[in-house]
């Protein structure tokens, strides 16, 4: 189990997450909602080892992870999709997707190369374009191939529905759901509720640093009006769907 334990986040005097505790387990999405600047991407940066917190601990297993260094997480098994996707642009699709194996062998790179084109058979059709290239769906799709080259047990995802139009979240959001048949623990942070609810097992909703909500997604479904508050518009879709 991948977890936060009462984490905080500041960067300097921004209190951009306060006490934080989460979890996810193999096989299972945490999705973790909040508006703009609620302090998604911080709190993944905590795992991610991005930021170190300055109270409460990340903990891997049962074992603590806070502090350490970025490429030392990455060999713990947990990976980061970052906000914006980040694709090298001007280098190839498989060049990108070889970044993401920099902590792994040679042999193994090949294995897990194999394996990542089987699960995104676009990847492997574009693997000599050029990464800017491709269109956003297929960018994000590249992210999480390179994120899966290092074989993680666990994934961050930050926000994959940006930027997207609908069909393609959709088919996004989808893949999200095969990466976790796989077995791989999926934590996800995003604005737009529609996009992820159906997939999530667990959900929070985080507002100004701190969970405000925390149910199942049939649970936050049933409390739309909450969704509604916190998250404004977004939330009044849901409200809307489930009335
Ligand atoms: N590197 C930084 N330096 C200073 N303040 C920061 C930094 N990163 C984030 N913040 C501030 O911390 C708070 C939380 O930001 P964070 O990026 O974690 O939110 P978010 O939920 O990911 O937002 P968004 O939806 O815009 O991606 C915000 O007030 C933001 O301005
Ligand atoms: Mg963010």
């Amino acid at each position: 189990m991948l977890e936060l334990d009462d984490v905080s986040v500041h960067h300097g005097r921004v209190e951009a997450v306060r006490h934080v505790s989460l979890g996810v387990t193999p096989g299972q999405i945490t999705l973790v909602l909040g508006p703009n600047g609620a302090g998604k991407s911080s709190t993944l940066g905590a795992v991610a080892g991005l930021f170190a917190p300055v109270e409460g601990r990340v903990l891997l297993d049962g074992v603590p992870l806070t502090g350490v260094a970025v490429h030392r997480v990455v060999r713990a098994g947990i990976a980061l999709v970052p906000e914006g996707r980040r694709v090298f642009a001007p280098l190839t699709v498989e060049e990108n997707l070889r970044m993401g194996a920099y902590t792994s062998s040679a042999a193994h790179t090949q294995t897990t190369l194999a394996a990542v084109n089987e699960m995104f058979p676009i990847l492997h059709e574009r693997r000599r374009s050029a990464a800017g290239l491709l269109s956003g769906g297929e960018q994000q799709m590249l992210a999480f191939g390179r994120a899966l080259m290092s074989d993680p047990t666990y994934l961050l995802l930050d926000e994959p529905s940006m930027g997207l139009a609908p069909a393609v979240v959709e088919q996004v959001v989808d893949k999200i759901g095969v990466i976790a048949s796989t077995g791989i623990g999926v934590l996800m942070v995003e604005q737009n509720a529609e996009a992820a609810l159906g997939i999530a097992h667990d959900v929070a909703v985080l507002s100004r640093g701190e969970i405000v909500f925390r149910g199942t997604a049939a649970e936050v479904s049933e409390h739309a009006s909450v969704l509604h508050a916190f998250l404004g518009d977004v939330g009044g879709a849901i409200a809307s769907d489930v009335s």
